[in-house]
């Protein structure tokens, strides 16, 4: 989604906004922009349609510099992907402004201002800019403009502002998008995301919904929702440039799918004492809010969903404990029974994506009960509005495709399997023999990776398929929905995934030999009937790739590839079978030539609905 940078500064400030762009593109976007501002030359801008790179050449043939600035890019939600739609968008050569979020009512704002100003964009944004310039022109100062139109808004929004006539002011305000203010020496940043600050600075603020800035050089004033002046604390990042670098691969996906045991091993860190979980880690009243747990409600979209359905089936058989899964903009627009003594529980990686914090605010306001946070950001919005969080301590994930900070999130419900099936099934010995299991995963991971070859060799066989079928029964479904997932986002191979036994009730009629199937087979007690329904497929001559474990000693045969999967636990097998899908994707996507880290039409957090 869009993503913007800000900065003020004695120095020229082109290349720090530039490389913040680069830094924020992995959020996915279709366009850039950039303007500047200086008492001599005004307001300066240049935009470009497509990636950065295409900035970068503008600005290198232009002489295009300044020390107050602010950038852009832009994923279209108001109008197509052009340069006239990317923003900063401007109003009179007075007024600078780049925007996250959607703006609700901008059609009515729009119609009162056409007499005054002429448009030159579709977007939702350019209201704001005309509903700026309109007060200043009426006489209020730049903070107050931008004050009065913010309160003329409605929906979401993380600004960025600068303005002609006061060159040495940089404005931001935020409502429901987030926003941060880094803080150098003598020079301020602004940035929708801490990442794209890294290089210049390490400390940063987060503003609060309805924080309004004005940021000078020297001086930073926030003003609450309330209007009061509040002192926001400054806090210190802990990612290093290294550690938001894609090092030595390829892809950032490849990396991340490569450092899975490494983030497993962060997610139990400092967890477990004598074999069993510290309690307080979830939070301080943490014990007093799973005491009264009668139910859990998962709330969360896309691979965060399929996590949530993983952890379904956890709930109710190892911890004994009814639990509810629904994807959040669903949820969020639905009458659902309110189970009181709920733990609501919203799992998301980017703790941004605006379908789940709607609905956790349409969970709480129906009464469900306390909500638990299961997510990879700290200070993101999810975070903060929860009564619990438990962090899944992934580390930066760049790829649009989401990799380790699915396999973390597992891990982290399992814990919270465990804690809350407590006070259900869950006996001291389970709880230790599930923790051993986890506590086994980076070692077992790293042997899995070690298939990276043979799976690059198999994904030579989808090269030229246009549809995949996955397949997979119990918890291992899921996992065969993630692996589906995984192959058409970044492969844009349409697959689907169905349970196994849901066969011949309606995909059978589309397997032939073009019709790729893979399974996920772990040696568990649903074994037997996968095995009844590979042969359902193998008898109308599907191809079947089937990933197993070792220790069944399945061949391979004619039209049925087996790859070996080292032999592990069933509380496990879903993280464990999850990573030769991800190799399988990655391998089929680099052969087809597409955008592996950032794919078309994408964005990693989707902060608009
Ligand atoms: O940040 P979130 O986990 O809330 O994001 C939810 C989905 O947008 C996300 O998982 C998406 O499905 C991924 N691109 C899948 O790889």
């Amino acid at each position: 989604m869009c993503g913007i940078v800000g900065a003020i500064a004695e120095r020229d400030v082109t290349h720090i906004l530039l490389e913040g762009l680069k830094r924020l593109e992995y959020r996915g976007y279709d366009s850039a922009g950039m303007a500047v501002v200086s008492s001599t030359s005004g307001i300066e801008r240049i935009r470009s349609l497509g990636k950065v790179k295409e900035l970068e050449n503008l600005l290198n043939d232009e002489n295009f510099t300044g020390s107050t600035g602010i950038a852009h890019t832009r994923w279209a939600t108001h109008g197509k992907p052009s340069e006239q739609n990317a923003h900063p968008h401007v109003c009179n050569e007075r007024v600078a402004l780049v925007h996250n979020g959607t703006i609700e009512n901008h059609e009515q704002l729009r119609a009162n201002q056409e007499n005054q100003f002429k448009f030159t964009s579709e977007t939702d944004t350019e209201v704001i800019v005309h509903q700026v310039c309109s007060y200043l022109d009426s006489g209020k100062s730049l903070f107050e403009a931008v004050l009065a139109a913010s309160k003329d808004l409605v929906g979401a929004y993380a600004l960025g502002v600068v303005s002609r006539d006061n060159p040495d002011i940089l404005l931001a305000a935020c409502y429901g998008s987030p926003l941060v203010i880094g803080v150098g020496v003598g020079e301020y940043f602004i940035a929708s995301d801490i990442s794209a600050l890294i290089p210049v600075t390490q400390q940063y603020i987060v503003l609060e919904d309805g924080d309004i800035a004005e940021i000078t050089r020297q001086s930073l004033q926030i003003i609450d929702k309330d209007g009061k002046t509040v002192d926001r604390p400054i806090k210190i990042s802990e990612l290093s440039v290294e550690s938001i670098g894609r090092g030595k691969y390829k892809h950032y996906m490849l990396k991340e799918i490569y450092e899975q045991p490494s983030s497993i091993s962060q997610t139990l860190e400092g967890r477990i004492h004598n074999n069993l979980l510290i309690e307080e880690t979830f939070g301080i009243n943490a014990a007093e809010i799973f005491d009264k747990v009668k139910n859990v409600q998962i709330i969360a979209c896309g691979t965060s969903y399929h996590a949530g359905l993983i952890a379904k089936y956890w709930f109710e058989s190892i911890a004994g404990i009814r639990c509810n899964v629904e994807v959040a903009s669903e949820f969020r627009y639905r009458d659902p029974v309110v189970i009181e003594d709920s733990l609501i529980v919203t799992i998301s990686q980017s703790g941004e994506t605006s379908d789940t914090i709607a609905a956790l605010n349409e969970a709480k306001r129906l009464g469900f009960g306390k909500s638990l946070a299961v997510c990879n950001v700290p200070e993101s919005s999810l975070v903060r509005n929860s009564d619990l969080v438990l962090m899944t301590r992934a580390g930066p994930e760049i790829g649009v495709a989401s990799t380790k900070a699915f396999t973390t999130q597992l891990v982290a419900l399992m814990q919270l399997v465990l804690v809350i099936g407590r006070r259900y099934k869950v006996t001291d010995s389970i709880e230790s023999e599930i923790l051993g299991h986890l506590k086994s995963l980076p070692r077992v991971l790293e042997e899995v990776l070690k298939l990276d070859s043979e799976i690059e060799a198999l994904a030579e066989d989808f090269n030229d398929k246009h549809h995949a079928l996955f397949l997979g029964r119990g918890s291992q479904y899921p996992v065969a929905m993630e692996g589906a997932l995984k192959l058409k986002e970044i492969s844009y191979i349409h697959a689907e995934a169905y349970p196994a036994g849901e066969l011949k009730h309606g995909p059978l009629a589309l397997v032939d030999e073009s019709m790729p199937v893979i399974a996920v087979a772990p040696n568990n007690e649903l074994m037997g009937k996968l095995k009844t329904n590979l042969h359902e497929v193998k008898a109308r001559g599907g191809v079947l790739y089937v990933f197993a474990d070792e220790s069944m000693l399945i061949e391979s045969e004619d039209n049925m590839k087996v790859i070996p999967i080292i032999a592990v636990h069933n509380s496990i097998a879903p993280i464990v079978y999850t990573v030769p899908l991800q190799l399988l994707s990655y391998y089929v996507a680099r052969l087809k030539g597409t955008d592996i880290d950032q794919p078309r039409n994408l964005a990693k957090s989707v902060t608009v609905e």
